[in-house]
């Protein structure tokens, strides 16, 4: 099917679709004529995109946009979204970093039933903290995330912040060739090490693009790691940059330094004090640039620092109780081979178990059982020579220390463990249900770095 956004706004047009503030309209997100049930109508279809001058690259998006539409909702209230499914497949939305419910949570089989083709679902959840978050599929996630189905989920502050500006960069690399045609989301040789790489580098689907920002204002910059597969290592020479939140969170200010990783899944706000108008930065991976940021003239008095954001109502780990719970990420060794079509393969373990991606009961396995509101340090050991971006469901974690680098303990959702690196988080198990706990380089996930841990 190939359905052009204009057909899409046609198909809306009974919805009385509203435009929902800055940023632009968000065309495929209706209102319900009666709101008794949800609030958003949330639809994912296929979209023909151009990331390529003159080329179709056949996406899949939410809300029209690939990435998709961005979703902001407020601190402590709730959010309800009736998802529509108009892909050809099946699928579901997990909400990533959100502390919810686990039947909200949009794992296959353990949360839900997916999504079937033509059906819908109702997303129904308070959203406890403020920040960065986003949301993806839990299903065929190489494919439905590498064909655009990643999208920012913005929980504003329930005051006002101090920040008059701001901006959303969704990172995204495309697996697609010189005509914008998709190439393998994964390949085994590339699953077995780093995880597959996309070729094209974009931000909000644009490769290297110019955002203008205000001259001598400050800027939340609210960069999302959306990617399948790329740490990015950015860095912004020149600026006056400052660190506000990892992952949502927020943190004490501090200099943005030389460069900041951001793994897959992982977000990062930053302020940026535009200079004066004219000057330009580039924001960049590494050596490579992903942005030109533009200073133009802006007529407001000059921007201050805005203090620290507001914590978030995250419980504090009881350390002198904690237990201490060991996960190995390892290696599984050799490739396989005479692997029959469609079996998966089993690259990476967690504590010696591999997730079969295939294999709907895994979940009733879980590799730790937790008490309902005990503290745990998890001791997190990376046996392996490429990194991990560790996430947990359901639950936001502390991280503590690392025997690589000196951390100011924060509070996350995913954690970049680098290569052979010991690390040491901590929570309160204080969410009922069985999580997912896995690497979100989807191709290590998808061979088997995933595991669940059951909370009860
Ligand atoms: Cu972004 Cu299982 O998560
Ligand atoms: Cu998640
Ligand atoms: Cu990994």
């Amino acid at each position: 099917m190939h359905v052009t956004r204009r057909q899409m706004l046609i198909g809306l047009a009974g919805l009385g679709v509203v435009g929902l503030g800055a940023g632009g309209v968000r065309y495929w997100l209706g209102r319900p004529a009666n709101v008794a049930t949800h609030d958003y109508e949330l639809i994912a279809a296929p979209l023909d995109v151009e990331l390529v001058a003159g080329h179709k690259t056949p996406a899949w998006a939410y809300g029209g946009q690939a990435p998709g539409v961005e979703l902001r909702c407020r601190q402590g209230e709730r959010l309800r979204v009736r998802f529509i499914n108009k892909l050809e497949v099946p699928t579901t939305i997990h909400w990533h970093g959100i502390r919810l419910p686990l039947n909200m949570d949009g794992v296959p089989y353990v949360s839900q039933a997916p999504v079937l083709p033509g059906e819908y679902f109702d997303y129904n959840f308070i959203t406890p903290d403020a920040g960065s978050y986003w949301y993806h599929p839990h299903v065929s996630s190489g494919e439905q995330l590498g064909r655009g189905l990643v999208g920012a989920l913005i929980v504003e502050e329930r005051e006002a912040t101090g920040f008059a500006h701001e901006r959303t960069l969704n990172l995204k690399s495309w697996h697609i060739d010189q005509q914008g045609a998709f190439t393998d989301f994964s390949v085994p040789r590339e699953a077995a090490r780093g995880g597959t790489p996309g070729r094209l580098s974009t931000i909000n689907g644009v490769a290297t693009p110019t955002l203008d920002l205000p001259a001598g204002q400050v800027v939340r910059l609210r960069i999302l790691n959306l990617d399948n597969t790329h740490t990015y290592r950015l860095n912004l020479p020149g600026a006056e940059a400052r660190i506000y939140a990892l992952d949502g969170n927020p943190v004490e200010p501090r200099p943005l330094g030389k460069e900041y990783w951001l793994g897959p899944g992982m977000r990062l706000d930053l302020a940026l004090k535009v200079a004066t108008a004219g000057t330009e930065l580039s924001l960049r991976n590494g050596p490579l640039r992903l942005a030109t940021l533009r200073a133009v003239a802006s007529s407001e008095a000059p921007g201050t620092w805005p203090p620290a954001l507001p914590a978030n109502p995250v419980a504090e780990p009881d350390l002198a109780r904690a237990e201490t719970v060991r996960f190995n990420f390892e290696w599984a060794g050799a490739v396989s081979v005479g692997l029959e079509q469609g079996a998966a393969h089993s690259f990476w373990q967690i504590n010696g178990k591999a997730w079969d991606i295939n294999d709907k009961t895994c979940a009733d396995r879980p590799i730790a059982r937790l008490q309902l509101g005990k503290s745990y340090v998890f001791e997190l050991r990376n046996m392996t020579q490429y990194q991990h971006p560790i996430h947990l469901h359901g639950m936001t974690f502390k991280v503590l220390s690392s025997d690589r680098k000196d951390i100011i303990p924060y509070f996350t959702d995913t954690y970049l463990l680098g290569k052979n690196e010991r690390a040491k988080v901590a929570l309160v198990a204080d969410n009922p249900g069985v999580w997912m706990f896995h690497c979100h380089v989807i191709d290590h996930m998808e061979t088997g770095l995933m595991a669940s841990i059951e909370v009860a």
